[in-house]
């Protein structure tokens, strides 16, 4: 089959050729993989990852096997997958059921793998803020892909949300997905917050911390500026409105029950994934060579699985 692998000489860092076929385990399904959809993570993994091996976590496509255990879907069904791994850049993958879901068979496989990441890490992270019904919850980062899904989602859940983006072209886009303010920085905040969801980090999680209210917390889920945190003195000197505020850091792979929220995820006809662009997957490597642009959504290749012309 064909793969995309590290290779350290290539445009990108990557290659395009054959590699051996998946050799599934006993709890993992061989699935053909139809779209995937690259993540900040994949991205910052290349660097590091060795010589000839291949990246990518989410995914869509078609069970060809199923696990060997029997748990899992079956053979035929639409899944996407979310493969902490890698493995993803292939015509072909083996996953474990347990980081897999059934999709709804007229779900198209470019919707479906912009979910699992993003999606997943959205949902668990305004689950972690606990009731949020009438309450005032910030997302910090809301026209990056998990800042998207975080808006509809604390919205539906009751939230009052305050969206942060500091593209202000894209501000009426988060109110319609569901954000009662929008601010291009959190200067703009000026009443106290029960919780936030942060995917920039930097001096933005020093003042998401700031605008908590007792018993608040700032959920640090990214830290996309790449930048260092420098709490002032006396962030953490609490008075009776300032007591048991919290920060607290996040990983997606932590918890079991990934299968049943992305079923969730992938059967919500009302989800907003926002604008993707789809590309075949032969450009893979000249995106990431060009600096892995993400313009106003995000980016899908497309797999091709016709037989290469001899
Ligand atoms: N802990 C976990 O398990 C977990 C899970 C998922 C994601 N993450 C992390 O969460 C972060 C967001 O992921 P994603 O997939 O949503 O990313 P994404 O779609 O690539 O979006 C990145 C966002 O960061 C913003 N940004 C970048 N640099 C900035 C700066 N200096 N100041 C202000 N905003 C800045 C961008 O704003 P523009 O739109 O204006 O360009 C964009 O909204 C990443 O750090 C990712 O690694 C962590």
């Amino acid at each position: 089959m064909l793969a995309w692998t590290t290779d350290p000489g290539a445009p990108g860092g990557l290659t395009l050729g054959e590699v051996p076929e998946p050799a599934p385990l006993p709890h993992e399904l061989l699935v053909q993989v139809e779209a995937f959809a690259p993540n900040p993570g994949d991205l910052a993994a290349l660097d590091g990852a060795p010589a000839g091996s291949i990246p990518g976590w989410d995914g869509a496509g078609a069970v060809l096997e199923p696990a060997a255990d029997g748990l899992g879907p079956q053979a035929g069904e639409r899944v996407l997958f979310l493969g902490l791994a890698a493995q993803g850049w292939a015509q072909r993958r083996a996953v474990p059921h347990a980081s897999t879901a059934v999709a709804p068979a007229e779900a198209s496989p470019e919707h479906l793998a912009t979910l699992p990441v993003p999606a997943t890490s959205a949902l668990r992270a305004v689950r972690r803020l606990g009731a949020v019904l009438g309450r005032r919850v910030l997302i910090v980062g809301g026209t990056s892909a998990v800042g998207r899904f975080a808006v509809q989602l604390a919205a539906r859940s009751g939230a009052q949300v305050i969206a942060i983006a500091r593209d202000e072209s894209r501000h009426g886009e988060l109110r319609a997905l569901g954000a009662a303010e929008v601010h291009a920085t959190l200067a703009g905040v000026t009443r106290p917050v029960h919780g936030a969801i942060d995917m920039i980090g930097g001096q933005h999680l020093v003042d998401a911390y700031a605008l908590l209210e007792q018993g608040g917390t700032v959920i640090a889920l990214g830290h996309a500026a790449g930048a260092d945190e420098h709490f002032p003195y006396g962030a953490f000197v609490a008075d009776p409105a300032t007591s048991d505020r919290s920060i607290t850091s996040f990983f997606l792979g932590t918890e079991p029950g990934l299968p049943a929220e992305m079923a969730l995820l992938a059967a919500d006809g009302a989800l907003d994934a926002g604008p993707i662009d789809v590309q075949p997957w032969t450009e893979l490597a000249a995106w990431v060579e060009g600096g892995a642009a993400r313009g106003a959504g995000r980016v899908v290749l497309r797999v091709d699985h016709a037989p290469r012309p001899r």
